[in-house]
């Protein structure tokens, strides 16, 4: 008899975000006339910009005609646009183009990186995560049993307000660290000073960290690191996740990237050559067309048009910043990153929180909770609205605690 990988049903619940989903669509169908405001799930609302739309209108054109139709592509992306990726995101970092591999999702790459390590690692993350982290180990078999809110085998690192925010070293030898600046949920960025003491630990303990940074490119403080590859010595313990979603608006097309430094090598063996067969075997690449949206990205027009999608949600961060004061939360990131953490009022728990702003502000928002036990407390809530809606769902917040 065919037998079921047992590991899946160790997780709790569905997926934190399907879950929202289905609490917003259960509220819809009961209140159709409601007019919803959503700041649940990060997904972009600007449109696609001029630049990228024109490359992919040329790239379909091209793969219309016998000379420039392409079938599979590289499976570790096209040239032109690892290269690009080298030369604008890396310039001066020392990483080169067979380090880079493009893919459909830093949600896919953070989940599919474990098939390339051994079962018996300790895993670190921080608490509260971003849930794909946890529940990928826990299908693997890596995360152990759920008892209580925590999994048996994974390292917590706690990230209160206390801290800042920031985790701190652990305490214990741990093997695969993940670590996500510009943070999501919380929205915190960590300096290269923060970070520093990461890469040391990595090299005494042989960890490698795992380092999403998908939110680079909200970074405004000068002294927080787009890339972990600024700081001496992480090519040798770091594999970093970059995206073009929230960049670039590719949450629907899909365009991202991992780096994988061949100088990171564990026990004799390159982790960039097992990613390498890992995605030869899995993975049929990004198709050209996105592919070549992707490079627009990257071109002078490009540039500029996504900077001023990036300003816009910056600027929704910051009335939600200032919102959320006035209606007196304590709130926490949103300088560095599309995310704004909140404190809930008066001990509320998340949940209860969530539903409270679902029903009675009809605006989504997703339970702290929902990223980890040292979530509770807290709601997140994403920039990714249009303007108006931002303002609009401050307006009702402060209503409805006011
Ligand atoms: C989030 O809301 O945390 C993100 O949109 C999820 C993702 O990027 O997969």
């Amino acid at each position: 008899m065919a037998k079921v990988n047992e590991n899946y049903n160790k997780l709790p619940g569905s997926y934190l975000f399907s879950t929202i989903a289905k609490k917003l669509a259960a509220y819809q169908e009961a209140h159709p006339e409601k007019n919803m405001i959503k700041m649940g799930i990060g997904d972009v609302t600007r449109p696609l910009v001029t630049a990228v739309v024109e490359a992919m209108h040329k790239a379909v054109d091209e793969m219309g005609t016998a000379e420039g139709f392409r079938g599979y592509g590289p499976e570790q992306g096209y040239d032109f646009l690892r290269n690009k990726i080298v030369e604008k995101d890396y310039a001066g970092l020392g990483i080169e183009a067979d380090e880079i591999f493009v893919s459909d999702g830093a949600k896919s790459d953070c989940g599919n990186i474990g098939d390339i390590f051994d079962l018996d690692n300790k895993v670190a993350v921080c608490d509260p995560v971003y849930p794909v982290y946890v529940d990928t180990n826990a299908m693997a078999g890596r995360a152990g049993e759920y008892i209580g809110g925590h999994w048996s085998n994974l390292y917590y690192m706690p990230c209160l307000a206390e801290n800042g925010f920031m985790p701190e070293l652990p305490k214990e030898k741990v093997d695969i660290i993940y670590l996500c600046f510009p943070n999501n949920p919380t929205g915190v960025a960590a300096t290269r000073e923060q970070l520093k003491p990461w890469i040391e630990y990595a090299k005494q303990n042989g960890s490698v960290i795992l380092y999403d940074s998908a939110y680079e490119a909200f970074i405004t403080n000068p002294e927080v690191p787009h890339s972990i590859y600024e700081l001496e010595g992480a090519k040798e313990v770091a594999i970093e996740f970059r995206s073009f979603s929230k960049t670039a608006g590719f949450t629907g097309t899909r365009c991202a990237y991992t780096v994988v430094p061949k100088s990171l090598v564990i026990n004799g063996t390159a982790l960039n050559a097992l990613w390498n067969r890992r995605q030869c075997t899995k993975f049929n690449g990004v198709p050209y067309i996105i592919q070549r949206g992707a490079e627009a990205v990257y071109s002078d027009e490009g540039m500029k048009q996504t900077r001023e999608n990036i300003k816009y949600y910056l600027e929704n961060a910051k009335i939600i910043r200032d919102g959320l004061t006035a209606a007196g939360l304590t709130v926490y990131g949103g300088e560095n990153a599309p995310y704004i953490w909140a404190k809930t009022p008066d001990g509320m728990g998340s949940w209860e929180f969530f539903d409270k702003l679902l029903e009675e502000a009809n605006v989504v928002t997703t339970p702290g909770e929902g990223f980890g036990p040292s979530g509770e407390g807290y709601i997140r809530l994403t920039a990714f609205s249009t303007k108006e809606n931002t303002i609009e769902a401050m307006e009702r917040i402060k209503k409805v605690l006011g």
